[in-house]
Order: structure tokens, then C-alpha cells, then sequence
């Protein structure tokens, strides 16, 4: 367990607010009237099924999708009118694993994204990559090509490119996809460590009951928010039906919030086996 309880409202102003926002691709909207609001120290987990837009709002928030209607604010910032640090994990899938770059000038490239006056190779930048690939425990593979790594490894190489240029933002695509069980753990407690020292975390995961069980904060997504609240409040299978159109029965055992992810009789009517009434709230 990560987090057992959620943590405390921080005051201050919000790291990222979304107002009213209607965004998407080519003049087709894929995200509809979305409010969110993160504060510092935020671990939010967003769950939806392919196609509900959880890769879009994280870019929603890098400023890299066409907005229709609404605000986004980064650190107070709208976007367009600024080039706020974030920190950007993409999804594995979506990277180009013939580019011929070395896990060493991955990483620098974190720094010439965030300062791109500069050219890289200065010693400081050297330096500061060798830093954090110490830090996660990848400096012997530094040399090696991103496509001869293992899935975990690639992960942190795209970690450290993402944290490099200290950010106190940080989205993850999927981050915990493909790695194993031990890998995925300690990738998590890594994340939490990151948590703690303040970085605001967003990430997205199809693991219901692995890893977004284990977060203060979930959001239930499908083109728009359905849910937003700890797991024990917005896991229901009232909220699963509405995001997965499925039948997930959700049991309360101790402490912990189980899911059935095997959904079955989707579009269909299933047994009721709520064992929590609590409706999922939303953040305000
Ligand atoms: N660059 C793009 N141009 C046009 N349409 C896009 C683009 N990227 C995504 N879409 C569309 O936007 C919708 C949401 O896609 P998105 O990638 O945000 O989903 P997702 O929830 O991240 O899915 P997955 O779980 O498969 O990663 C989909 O219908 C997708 O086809
Ligand atoms: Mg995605």
C-alpha cells in the first residue's frame, strides 16, 4: 500500500487547473467539459478504458492538444503562454526504438528540452545526467542502445529523461505496462519516494487492482470525468460500469478494495454486488 489515506488538501494555489475544457484532434473533441484541479503533492491515478483519453489529457496539460473550449493553467500559467517544466513519461509504445540514441543522450535530452538555447554536452549537463542515472540505479547501461534494455529498464531511462530537468510536474503514460511484478513495485515506491520529496504526480494505468488501488487519488475517465476521489470511495461497480460499460464486481475484504477486472456481460445487465454504497465525489 502506497498511500492509505489521502493526503491532506494543500493549500496554495492549484499546479494544474483545468476549467470547463473541451479539446481534441483535427476539430474532433475527444475530452468534454473537464475540471480538474491539482494541487502540490497530488498522486492522481487516471483509469479509463483505450480510447477514453488519458493519453490526451496528459497532453492536454503539455499544451499539445487543440483546445475548443475552457482553460488550462499550469502553475498559474495558460498554456500557450508559457513553457512550464514538466516532466513527461510517453508511453512505451509510442516511442521509436530504432532511433539510434544511447541511453546517456536519452536522458540529456530532458535537458535540451527544457533549455533548448543551449547546446547539449555541456559538462554541467553531463554531469547532472550521470546524477540521475545513478539515482536509478541505471549508470552501467549508459553506453547501451534504448532498444537493448529490458522493459523495466526502459522505463527508468524515460524516468530519468523525464526527471532530469527537475520538475515538480510529473506525467506518466502507463508506466507500469509490461514490467514485472517486482519491477512494477519497485518503480511504484520510487514514484512514492518522488511524491514525498513534493513532485505532483499524474499517471495512467489499466491496473486496477496493482496499482491504482494502491493511490490517494483516482479519476474515472471516458471522454469525460465520471469520478474523481480515494479508490475505497470511487471504486463501485456503479463507477466501473459508467467508465468500462461493463460488469466489475467490487469486493471490500480488511482493509483493502478488490475488482473483479474480468469484465463480463459488457452492455449487459450483471448482478449488483456493491458492497459500498459511498458515491464517488467529486473534487470541487
Ligand atoms: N494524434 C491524434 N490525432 C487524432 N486522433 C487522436 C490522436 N491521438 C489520439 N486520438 C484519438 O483520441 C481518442 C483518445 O485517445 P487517447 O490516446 O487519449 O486514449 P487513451 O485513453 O490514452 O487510450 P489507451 O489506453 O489505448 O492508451 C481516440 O479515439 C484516439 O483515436
Ligand atoms: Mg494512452
Amino acid at each position: 500500500m502506497l498511500h492509505p489515506i489521502p493526503h491532506q488538501p494543500s493549500s496554495g494555489d492549484p499546479v494544474v487547473e483545468l476549467l470547463g475544457v473541451t479539446c481534441g484532434y483535427n476539430g474532433d473533441p475527444v475530452l468534454h467539459d473537464v475540471d480538474l484541479k491539482l494541487m502540490a503533492g497530488d498522486f492522481v491515478g487516471l483509469l479509463g478504458p483505450s480510447g477514453s483519453g488519458k493519453t490526451t489529457l496528459l497532453r492536454t496539460i503539455l499544451g499539445a492538444v487543440e483546445l475548443y473550449g475552457g482553460d488550462v493553467r499550469v502553475q498559474g500559467v495558460s498554456t500557450g503562454n508559457g513553457r512550464p517544466r514538466i516532466g513527461y513519461v510517453p508511453q512505451l509504445k509510442t516511442i521509436d526504438w530504432n532511433f539510434p540514441v544511447t541511453v546517456e543522450e536519452t536522458v540529456m535530452m530532458g535537458l535540451t528540452m527544457s533549455n533548448p538555447l543551449f547546446p547539449w554536452n555541456r559538462a554541467g549537463d553531463r554531469k547532472l545526467v550521470h546524477q540521475m542515472l545513478e539515482r536509478l540505479g541505471i549508470e552501467d547501461l549508459r553506453k547501451r542502445h534504448i532498444r537493448q534494455l529490458s522493459g523495466g529498464q526502459q522505463q527508468r531511462v524515460f524516468l530519468a529523461r523525464a526527471l532530469v530537468s527537475n520538475p515538480s510536474l510529473l506525467l506518466l503514460d502507463e508506466p507500469t505496462t509490461g514490467i514485472d511484478i517486482k519491477t512494477r513495485d519497485e518503480f511504484l515506491h520510487l514514484l512514492h519516494e518522488l511524491n514525498h520529496q513534493g513532485v505532483t504526480i499524474v499517471m495512467t494505468t489499466h491496473e486496477i487492482n496493482a496499482v491504482a488501488a494502491h493511490l490517494p487519488w483516482v479519476v474515472c475517465l471516458n471522454g469525460r470525468i465520471l469520478a474523481s476521489g480515494p479508490p475505497s470511495e470511487v471504486f463501485t461497480p456503479e463507477t466501473f460500469k459508467l467508465t468500462y460499460d461493463a460488469e466489475m464486481p467490487v469486493i471490500k475484504y480488511m482493509d483493502m478494495t478488490l475488482v473483479a477486472e474480468s469484465p463480463h456481460r459488457f452492455n449487459g445487465a450483471g448482478p449488483e454486488q456493491s458492497t459500498d454504497a459511498a458515491h464517488a465525489r467529486k473534487r470541487q
